[in-house]
């Protein structure tokens, strides 16, 4: 066994559970969005055509060959999801069964062996119940972020899909995306694409996100919170941002949800959830169309807002395209418009177990 792996560690006899889930000695609250390691990761390589058994490792570190298909043609897809604390003390995450069928399609889609579902959501849930002691309390609005991640070990020089890969779970505790209160943002529509028309901007992998590192910095430093990309064809038509997908409200109330005529959009978990909850739930209508940029900028919506995982929705109060400056309805930059709050409210609500919602979509670890 290689040094710092420890198989499959259960935490089954109560004793254990006890010691396990005292928490570290952390200020849950001002934690911020910073990697920190905590006692285990999860690794499973693969080999000869096979996935290993996998487990858990207390080695946070990877040292690979330089030759290592990573290093050269970019093989890498990763995940993100949270595990977090329910007011009833139960340790859970939101729809893992989704990140796990995401990152099987991102794998696809650059040649790199599928990590199988099921095991991708055992992995998911051994590696929280091992790191019980940094999951955040209720309460805390802080988050054990949860990152997934396969890369290409084995070793190539033409180019090629490399024959070995090694999946890993990261878990590092995070605070909460708003500590004082939602507000909304400002984006701006960007001269650089992100994604290549029926490239690869509908999977997540690291390369799409050094392509968006330039235009993303840029943005901050002009102090917009995102960039709004439109479709990198013909710029007519919003696609998405750097890290979540746009939603809109028209007058009518209706929940506008842009669609890709290029297949360059992440198809958002929470995107998906929320429509599901606008659709089911609050009984809104919900169309998913391509959507102009030149709707928005003739004022055609009320709302706009950014949706992912980290903040569930972010309030768009402004849109900037060169000199043009658009606001939405009358809350702009000042107040979250009230279907995006109705939206977010719910959805957190599912979350946090205080509203019930569809069944399997709060999955108990511990
Ligand atoms: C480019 C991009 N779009 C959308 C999202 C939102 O996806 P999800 O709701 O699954 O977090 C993310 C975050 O993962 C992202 O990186």
């Amino acid at each position: 066994m290689r040094p710092g792996f420890l198989g499959c560690i259960q935490f089954d006899s109560s004793k254990e559970r006890i010691m396990a889930a005292e928490k570290k000695d952390i200020d849950w609250g001002s934690l911020g969005f910073a990697y920190q390691p905590t006692d285990y990761s999860y690794v499973c390589n693969y080999k000869d055509g096979a996935w290993e058994e996998g487990g858990l490792t207390t080695d946070h570190t990877i040292t690979l060959s330089e030759c290592a298909g990573i290093f050269h043609y970019c093989q890498e897809v990763f995940e993100g999801l949270k595990a977090y604390t329910t007011k009833d003390g139960d340790i859970v995450c939101f729809r893992p069964d989704l990140n796990a069928a995401r990152m099987a399609d991102s794998a696809r889609r650059i040649v790199m062996p599928p990590f199988p579902e099921d095991k991708f959501i055992e992995a998911v849930k051994m590696v929280v119940k091992a790191n019980e002691a940094w999951v955040p309390p209720f309460g805390s609005g802080a988050t054990l972020y949860v990152r997934p991640l396969m890369i290409a070990t084995g070793e190539v020089i033409g180019v090629a899909p490399a024959d070995e890969y090694q999946f890993r779970i990261l878990v590092t505790p995070v605070g909460p995306y708003y500590s004082g209160g939602v507000k909304p943002v400002a984006v701006k529509v960007p001269e650089y694409d992100r994604a290549a028309p029926h490239g690869t901007g509908a999977i997540k992998a690291g390369l799409n996100y050094a392509m968006s590192l330039y235009p993303s910095v840029q943005a901050h430093a002009e102090g917009f919170a995102d960039n709004m990309y439109l479709d990198p064809q013909t710029h007519t038509y919003v696609e998405e941002s750097g890290g979540a997908n746009f939603l809109f409200v028209d007058k009518d109330g209706t929940l506008v949800v842009p669609k890709s005529a290029t297949d360059s959009i992440l198809p958002s978990i929470t995107r998906r959830s929320l429509v599901y909850v606008a659709e089911n739930m609050l009984g809104m209508k919900v169309v998913e169309r391509q959507v102009k940029f030149e709707e928005v900028a003739s004022g055609a919506f009320v709302e706009c807002g950014m949706c992912g995982t980290a903040a569930v929705i972010s309030p768009v109060g402004k849109v900037v395209n060169g000199d043009e400056e658009i606001t939405f309805g009358e809350g702009g930059m000042e107040h979250v418009g009230p279907v995006m709050q109705k939206l977010r409210v719910t959805l957190t609500g599912i979350q946090d177990g205080e509203i019930e919602g569809p069944e399997g979509w709060v999955v108990k670890i511990c």
